[in-house]
């Protein structure tokens, strides 16, 4: 059964009747890794896995809300005393109370929702879901007179305020303007974007799922965050985008070893990110390649956001000669990203699974990559 008609039957089940459907993309990132809360570049794009819901205002104050991957049914108000207890909900009602305190309106609704996305696996499930609802908000209940940028703060501010993690702007901007055959290079400071079109004659991008997610109890994403801005603060910047490694030179003295390493991580990372640009516009893949080895490497070695697992990917990568891999998304666990060429491409989706089922007792999982459109309402 597609995912729309599972959607549908348990709509019917649940609510009776129909609903209208919309869909948000998961995302994936060529290079730009932590660069997007230090007001750097991302270079991310939407992909062919969605989440998507049945929605239909039902008259009421109240949402009704079931997860298909949860089986779960959850009612809960519009008010900020309203939040539900389950983690999954508060997605959703975060995305509603973002969009009231920006002044939207948001009445109750009946909504069944799944996806595809893998849970876990760095591809921002989450943005998926938030972008999916704060679009269709937008279109049920505004007319569509929120912008889209509007529409990804509300899926970042969800984040912040409901869920706990400060993350950036780069998922739930990719999930949002998303769009088939093309990455987008953000300025995450101007908000600026660019489309490129992905022209990868003779390599494919390729993703490995260590299925592999360490849950680490003080929130380490928020901490990397804290050393950003500790060390632009002690650098009279407002973020880490202004700086250099000269800067970061000249204070080494006054910044501790880890907060150091963080941020030459960044200030790297930043400009690996023009550099791919460039180099995808003169089809020189081989530099898009090595660029996002180097990735790696910072961030496993100074970003300390790898594991085990994931390095292990890589290395597998680097004997099989894959072109370019690399940890993609937050880290501490999910995917590496991998710029294959056609002849190496069987012999390492071969060799990855095999080794590393060896040595962890799982095969990884393997998805090779569609770029495709974000946020939208499905007609057909
Ligand atoms: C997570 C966050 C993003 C970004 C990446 C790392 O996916 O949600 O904002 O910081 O990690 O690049």
């Amino acid at each position: 059964m597609s995912l729309k008609s599972t959607i549908h039957s348990a709509f019917e089940k649940h609510f009776g009747g129909d609903g209208i459907f919309y869909a948000s993309a998961g995302r994936i990132n060529l290079i730009g890794e932590h660069t997007d809360y230090n007001g750097g570049f991302v270079f991310p794009g939407a992909i062919d896995k969605v989440i998507m819901a049945e929605i239909r205002p039902n008259g009421t104050d109240k949402v009704r809300l079931y997860s298909i991957g949860f089986d779960e049914e959850v009612t809960f108000g519009l008010n900020e005393e309203d939040a539900p207890s389950q983690q999954w909900a508060r997605y959703v009602f975060g995305v509603c109370r973002e969009t009231i305190k920006r002044g939207f309106v948001v009445k109750g609704f009946d909504a069944v929702f799944d996806g595809n996305v893998p849970l876990g696996a760095g591809l921002s499930s989450s943005a998926a879901l938030e972008s999916c609802f704060a679009f269709a908000l937008n279109d049920l209940f505004n007319n569509n007179t929120i912008e889209k940028f509007e529409l990804a703060k509300i899926g970042q501010s969800t984040e912040h305020n409901y869920c706990g993690v400060n993350c950036g702007i780069m998922d739930q901007f990719a999930s949002v303007f998303g769009k088939k055959d093309h990455l987008i290079r953000l300025d995450c400071r101007s908000l600026e974007y660019e489309y490129f079109p992905i022209v990868l004659n003779g390599y494919k991008l390729v993703l490995v799922d260590s299925v592999v997610k360490h849950e680490l109890v003080d929130s380490p994403y928020n901490k990397r965050r804290e050393s950003c801005e500790r060390v632009a603060k002690r650098l009279g910047l407002e973020t880490l985008r202004d700086a250099t490694m000269e800067m970061l030179d000249a204070a080494k003295s006054d910044i501790s070893a880890e907060d150091y390493s963080r941020a030459k991580f960044v200030i790297e990372e930043k400009e690996r990110v023009l550099d791919v640009c460039d180099a995808l516009g003169r089809g020189d893949i081989e530099t898009v390649g090595k660029m996002m080895y180097a990735t790696h490497n910072g961030l496993s070695k100074d970003y300390e956001v790898s594991c085990e697992e994931l390095d292990y990917l890589n290395d597998i990568a680097r004997e099989c000669g894959v072109t370019g891999s690399r940890i993609m998304g937050g880290g501490f666990g999910g995917c590496t990203i991998n710029l294959v060429s056609d002849e190496v491409y069987p012999k390492f989706i071969e060799t990855v699974t095999a080794k590393f089922a060896e040595k962890y007792g799982h095969a990884p999982k393997i998805y090779d990559v569609v770029v495709s459109d974000g946020a939208r309402r499905i007609e057909e």
